[in-house]
């Protein structure tokens, strides 16, 4: 099995380093070290992902050390093993940058439940990295997002991070006096935030595609058609700054774990905002988890309240989660589906728009098969 990242032991007791050792070793390739000297050393010398370090050790103080490791790479993750007595200074070390503490004496389940969660934030943010790096190549702004890039380091940092990236693609744009694609510029976007995982692999050009169907039946302008295409390949923008596991976490969702991921309509609609997309575009951003009957988000709008195109991706938003694995459930059948609309027309969805939806749907010719990575192979979901 793959080993899922590097895990450097820091403890100058040999114990302790040991049974973390061997508790670690069949997930992650370890090193250890006994004293922060080496430790620094190790850093620089080889890839670290994470490193697990008793504060109180000899040599130089452990919070030193802490705030080296983060200096030479604020990437790596440090949790902070404690004593009782030392649960204070592990505070303060939460305070320079450690992810989270751990006690003596260890208990396994929470150890890699910790150490998880830890190497999913790296992850994500070496996402966001990537995200900002390639928007910035994309508009020839490579060094100016550099700078920004390096100096978040947590969620509300990247918003903002994010936001300084659009205001000099604004700005730049406007200097230039030549429109950005922005369809180029929504594809790149949705790519990278789908890339991430399987689940949602091409969410957004399905949604295109289907809202693309109901736009046709519904005879909306050119133009409109054409900011539809950009708004649904943007409309989940809001969740680049939400964690997968969150998104994609089976079963019940804590309430706080739930308000993190309904705010991502607005965060959407934040990111984008300097770009001063059309209205259309930032209404579907804002609005496609908005419900018929008012019990939507994020602002509860009432029936035709709800921006007209994000009634529409509404629909083809739902239709694309009924109709593809999720990791907890499999896809629904066609029938189940054409089911879940009518119960929900009125309630979830615009009346209207469900029965021109399954009118679309009665025509086998219009539904395209969902590739899901994770059979491996193309299969057809629905049907
Ligand atoms: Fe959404």
């Amino acid at each position: 099995m793959e080993k899922e990242g590097n895990i450097l032991i820091v403890d100058d007791e040999f114990g302790p380093r040991e049974s973390l050792r061997m508790i670690l070793k069949p997930l992650y390739n370890i090193l250890t070290a006994d004293n922060g000297q080496k430790a620094l050393e190790i850093i620089k010398s080889s890839p670290v992902d994470l490193v697990t370090m008793d504060l109180k050790m000899q040599g130089p103080q452990g919070i030193d050390v802490l705030r080296e490791i983060k200096k030479f790479n604020s990437d790596i993750e440090v949790i902070i093993v404690t004593g009782y007595a030392s649960l204070k200074s592990a505070i303060e070390g939460i305070r320079y940058g450690a992810f989270d503490y751990i006690q003596k004496p260890f208990n396994v389940a929470e150890i890699l439940s910790t150490i998880n969660k830890s190497m999913e934030r790296k992850k994500l943010y070496s996402q966001l990295k990537v995200f900002l790096k390639e928007i910035g190549k994309l508009v020839g702004l490579e060094t100016e997002v550099a700078e920004i890039r390096d100096k978040f380091s947590d969620n509300s940092g990247f918003i903002d991070a994010a936001r300084l990236v659009f205001n000099k693609i604004a700005e730049k744009n406007s200097a230039n006096k030549n429109q950005i694609n922005y369809l180029e510029f929504a594809r790149l976007l949705a790519n990278t935030l789908e890339n991430r995982d399987p689940y949602s692999y091409d969410h957004s050009g399905r949604v295109n595609y289907y809202t693309n169907l109901i736009a046709q039946k519904l005879s909306m302008p050119k133009k409109d058609i054409a900011d539809l295409q950009v708004a649904t390949l943007l409309h989940d923008i809001g969740k680049i700054g939400i964690s997968n596991t969150f998104i994609f976490k089976e079963g019940n969702l804590t309430e706080i774990e739930l308000s993190i991921v309904k705010k991502h309509p607005e965060i959407g609609a934040l990111i984008v905002e300097p770009l001063q997309i059309s209205p259309l575009i930032m209404s579907v951003i804002r609005h496609h988890h908005e419900w018929y009957d008012g019990n939507g988000y994020p602002d509860g709008l009432i029936g035709e309240e709800i921006p007209y195109c994000a009634r529409i991706v509404a629909i083809a938003d739902a239709y694309d989660a009924m109709s593809s694995d999720r990791p907890y459930r499999k896809a629904m059948s066609l029938k189940d589906i054409k089911d879940e609309f009518s119960k929900n027309a009125g309630v979830q969805f615009d009346p209207e728009m469900v029965k021109i939806f399954i009118e679309i749907l009665e025509n086998k010719n219009n539904i395209i098969p969902n590739k899901s990575l994770i059979a491996g192979e193309p299969k057809f979901a629905v049907g």
